[in-house]
């Protein structure tokens, strides 16, 4: 078929054949679409929408675009974990090693940074030697040995998935539910889990904005994943305010290390404590979720959970050094500290402000190839609900390179609101899709 006419179809708003989406997905994968095609395709995709039997057929033809992993030589249930992606997210990196210190075996393949969003592998890469692309041997060796493993896609996992990630992160073509489903579940589907957990993140600094679409898509996750025989469960969580007080990569390392030693900021350490809790009953350790979360607790109280990153840095080729003295983590060289203008209360912190201004210090991509700088982040200093002063510091911007400062001041010094009384107080966890139906926390969703 040829590239013009199925890019004419979507763009008239005509569903695509499964011939249609076959011709794409190989096209992309063999490289006979070039960029601007695949880029056409895509922005039509977005403006137009997929019913959910091609995001379905999308998904299928771009995780078998590569191999699936099979893990059943390796004992157990093996749970999988992804987000969405949001700002300040690093719960995969606190989350793998807690449930991996609970007994489950967590296969765990992630992502750059997309868009304003921070990606698992940019931030992994801050630690001294990590090595993010693993062989598939190696990847089996560490769940086997450590039981858990955080990896880039390597080539022949979902390569469909990973041409498109790089092309989508720099078109504008990110904010779309069958893009996002279809990305995320055919690597899912080919990392070798039997059970999912997924964090449908929502809110500004998401890319589902409101909750009625960031429930769609966790419902098109776990009916992908369903009826591909994965069980999968998904939760929606609130994505306005970034996640804990570290945005960047090494200062999101450090902050992981600080949750795992139990003085992690509180809405970071509860999602990650209620995602290890799902998973250590998907995975089939514990009869309720009362004695899950208490194994969970403990994983964390006793340290072994701290132990197995340090497991995993040193088998992933990393620095395990970091998790005693994090000074080892690339710092940047100046700091920018951005003050409160008036007294009063945190009433807002806008996510995707803040997110958009890390990236400006050079914490993530403006186009496809180019480099991060790992210590370049922000710090928040004050967030919803706390007072200020006129001349306290609200945020700290790290930064190597001076020539972005003022780009990223413009940002972040909008995303802060300054007003008198104290927001109320909302549970990060909006909602859970499961398979046996819908619970929702928070009313009108
Ligand atoms: N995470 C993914 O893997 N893909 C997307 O499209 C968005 C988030």
């Amino acid at each position: 078929m040829r590239a013009v006419d199925i890019i004419r179809a979507k763009r008239d708003g005509d569903a695509l054949s499964r011939e249609a989406i076959d011709s794409f997905v190989s096209g992309v994968t063999d490289g006979s679409w070039p960029d601007y095609q695949i880029a056409a395709l895509l922005m039509a995709i977005v403006l137009k929408g997929m019913t959910p039997v091609e995001t379905a057929w999308l998904t299928d033809a771009m995780s078998r675009s590569g191999e699936h992993v099979n893990l059943d030589a390796i004992p157990g249930i093996k749970v999988g974990k992804h987000s969405t992606g949001g700002v300040g997210d690093k719960v995969s990196i606190v989350l793998a090693p807690l449930a991996a210190a609970c007994g489950v075996v967590v296969p765990k393949m992630s992502g750059r940074g997309l868009g304003h969003t921070g990606g698992t592998l940019d931030k992994l890469e801050s630690i001294p030697g990590f090595r993010v692309s693993l062989s598939l041997d190696e990847y089996r060796k560490m769940l086997a040995e450590i039981g858990c493993c955080l990896i880039s896609q390597t080539e022949t996992i979902a390569p469909a998935d990973k041409a498109l990630y790089a092309l989508r992160d720099v078109t504008g073509t990110v904010e779309s539910l069958p893009l996002i489903a279809s990305s995320v579940m055919s690597k899912k589907l080919a990392e070798g889990s039997n059970a999912l957990v997924l964090d449908v993140k929502c809110g500004r600094g998401a890319f589902m904005q409101r909750p009625s679409d960031a429930r769609l898509l966790a419902r098109s996750l776990v009916s992908i994943g369903t009826a591909a025989g994965v069980r999968t469960e998904a939760f929606i969580t609130r994505m306005d305010v970034p996640l804990g007080r570290a945005v960047g990569n090494a200062v999101e390392i450090a902050e992981c290390i600080e949750v795992l030693k139990g003085a992690g900021p509180a809405d970071l350490t509860a999602l990650v404590v209620r995602l290890a809790t799902r998973m250590v009953r998907l995975a089939e350790k514990v009869a309720t979720d009362e004695e899950a979360e208490a194994r969970v607790r403990s994983a964390l109280a006793s340290g072994a959970a701290l132990e197995k990153l340090r497991a995993l840095i040193k088998g992933q080729g990393g620095d395990p050094a970091v998790v005693d003295d994090t000074s080892r983590l690339p710092a940047a060289t100046s700091v920018h500290r951005l003050k409160a203008e008036s007294s009063g209360c945190i009433t807002a912190l806008d996510a995707l402000l803040v997110g958009r201004a890390a990236v400006a210090l050079g914490a993530g991509r403006d186009k496809k190839g180019d480099a991060v700088d790992l210590a370049a982040g922000i710090m928040l200093l004050k967030k919803p609900g706390e007072a200020v002063s006129a001349g306290d510091t609200l945020m700290e911007l790290r930064y190597n390179d001076g020539s972005r400062l003022n780009a990223a001041i413009a940002l972040a010094a909008q995303a802060a609101v300054i007003g008198d009384k104290a927001p109320p107080e909302q549970g990060l966890v909006m909602g859970w899709v499961h398979d046996s139906g819908e619970t929702l926390f928070v009313a009108g969703m």
